[in-house]
């Protein structure tokens, strides 16, 4: 494990073209699907990527603890001079946006199930969620669904064991196919042609996906309209005024476990030209 105290390198925060530092945070890897699209849409910022890969997946744990962990790493990113951050967690996200906020002084936007889009996308309005065992339980959660259209059914699913198998870059492995196709199973029976993917390590699933239940299923996936929502929290920063569209910025991924495997990982997975940024890696220092 690289544990060391470590401080956002000082002349990154001082560099005049790449004007915002963005804190990325999820449990491990599945954030870097929205990574990617903040990479796609916003480029020129500077970007801190958050793994507690030593402590996923959050999805079983319990509600206090998911709290507790996901302030202070919010807290973290904060303190390294983040100017918004991003909770890249649907379970972080149902169980700790509302303290986060509270908490730390920056802009913070949250990621949740698209159930709202699903639901204006759905045909038959038969939808399934696919998400951890602690979002779907979670108030936030429940109280979005009671916001939507009755004639809408949901099949909730807790994608347990899959998290795992991700992280151990496994998703595309015929084990990571069996489980799923069980989980996909009731949502499959009945009859959902669209399906949420409500966790941010599914995207990763993709392919797996469209192999079990073929092209005609509608995927929603929110990293697009989470990152739109960033852009706008970003372009009211007082710095945003010297953005010059030719730059790219820089990306330090960080890790409670391993940063040279969070590394590796993130080119596996990210479809975003990571050569482009000036990419570095290393490993979480203590937090209280
Ligand atoms: N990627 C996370 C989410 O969106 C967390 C998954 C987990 O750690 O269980 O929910």
């Amino acid at each position: 494990m690289a544990s060391q105290d470590w401080q956002y390198p000082s002349q990154y925060c001082l560099v005049g073209t790449a004007l915002a530092l963005i804190g990325v945070f999820d449990s491990g890897v599945g954030g870097l699907s929205i990574l990617d699209e903040a990479l796609r849409q916003l480029p020129q910022h500077d970007y801190i990527y958050l793994a507690d890969s030593a402590n996923a997946p959050y999805g079983e744990k319990s509600s206090e603890w998911i709290t507790h962990r996901s302030l202070s790493l919010c807290q973290y990113l904060a303190d390294a001079g983040c100017d918004a951050i991003v909770v890249a967690c649907n379970t972080a996200t149902a169980e700790a946006i509302q303290q986060i906020r509270a908490t730390v002084q920056v802009p913070v936007i949250g990621v949740e199930p698209g159930i709202k889009p699903a639901a204006m996308q759905s045909q038959n309005g038969i939808v399934g969620v696919l998400a951890t065992e602690a979002t779907l339980k979670s108030d936030k959660f429940n109280a979005l669904l009671a916001t939507l259209p009755h004639h809408c059914s949901f099949i909730k699913q807790a994608g347990a064991g899959l998290v795992p198998l991700i992280e151990a870059g496994k998703a595309d492995s015929e084990e990571t196919l069996d489980l799923l196709a069980k989980h996909l199973e009731p949502i499959q029976d009945a009859g959902s042609d669209t399906l949420v993917l409500g966790c941010t390590h599914y995207p990763f699933l993709r392919k797996s996906i469209r192999k079990l239940l073929g092209d005609s299923i509608t995927l929603i996936d929110t990293s697009e309209a989470v990152v739109r929502q960033l852009k706008r929290q970003v372009e009211q920063l007082p710095s945003h005024d010297n953005v010059t569209s030719d730059h790219c910025g820089s990306v330090t991924f960080v890790s409670s476990k391993d940063d040279r495997v969070l590394l590796k990982m993130a080119r596996d997975l990210m479809q975003s030209n990571l050569e482009a940024h000036a990419v570095s890696s290393t490993g979480l220092g203590t937090i209280r």
